[in-house]
């Protein structure tokens, strides 16, 4: 006799597709949030097996794919593609898209033809923009046309040159008041969650336990909603890049480094394709 296990009301949480919806009820029940970024279709497989709640489709792509000094130069093109991308490879996690510099900034109906060209051409559930009251209006746009937004608040990397560093932000009192005033601004007219970016971590939990909304940190301590990093630097393929914030999960340089001397030692070799590597 066969005995059949029925699946178990967590494995069933566990396939269900994450919403905005859902990740309020995680804060609400006090569960954690994980998101990490991802560029790519075979990076968003892997993270979406794993069981990820959010993919986001960061603008970090400028730098660990493209390259770039700065999240500055990479285009509303490029960051459909890398999202269109990701969605493809994604059955469970929520997918966030960072919308690039330049393409919301200053127009809230360039804000609004922008969110829905990455909506439409990648099939993305929802934007990301870096700002506080002075990206109202666009987000207001965004939000009638039933676009989900995520705000981003604290170190906005978008804003590089304005801030001259990547040093901690909101250090400073005033500076704190007025990330918290933000803060509730994007919670306000309708955000379903918000990243805080390089804050002290006393602050972060202060803006966590005042708002109704997910609040997710990177480099903003442990008192906040969920967490994120940048996938490329917590699996160590970006040696350069080393803050205090981050946890590295594995050390792929080294790694991919040494497998492929291994497979240019074999081919120089002669020893690389085998026979049981032919046809
Ligand atoms: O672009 C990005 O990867 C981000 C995270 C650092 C939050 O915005």
């Amino acid at each position: 006799m066969s005995t059949q296990i029925a699946p178990s009301a967590e494995d069933d949480d566990r396939k269900r597709r994450v919403t905005t919806a859902r990740l309020s009820e995680m804060k609400a029940r006090g569960e954690k949030i994980a998101m990490l970024t991802g560029y790519d279709f075979s990076f968003a497989r892997i993270l979406d097996a794993a069981g990820i709640d959010v993919v986001l489709v960061g603008d970090s792509a400028s730098n660990v794919i493209h390259g770039h000094e700065t999240t500055l130069p990479i285009t509303l093109d490029q960051m459909i593609d890398h999202a269109a991308a990701v969605v493809r490879g994604v059955k469970r996690a929520l997918v966030v898209v960072d919308m690039p510099f330049g393409s919301y900034q200053g127009n809230s109906r360039l804000a609004l033809e922008s969110a829905v060209r990455i909506m439409k051409e990648s099939g993305a559930h929802c934007v990301k923009m870096e700002g506080g009251e002075f990206v109202v209006d666009s987000i207001k746009r965004i939000l009638s046309a039933g676009i989900p937004v995520m705000g981003h608040l604290g170190l906005t990397p978008q804003s590089i040159y304005k801030f001259g560093t990547y040093v901690v932000r909101a250090t400073e009192e005033d500076e704190a008041e007025q990330l918290v005033r933000d803060a509730m601004a994007l919670q306000e007219c309708g955000c379903f969650a918000l990243v805080l970016e390089k804050i002290p971590a006393q602050l972060a939990e202060r803006v966590a336990n005042q708002l109704s909304i997910p609040v997710i940190g990177i480099g903003a301590g442990p008192g906040v909603d969920g967490q994120v990093l940048v996938t490329h630097d917590m699996l160590g393929i970006n040696q350069e890049f080393s803050p205090r914030f981050l946890r590295l999960y594995a050390q792929l340089h080294d790694v991919m480094q040494g497998a492929f001397e291994k497979y240019i030692a074999d081919v120089k070799a002669g020893d690389f394709p085998g026979e049981e590597e032919s046809y």
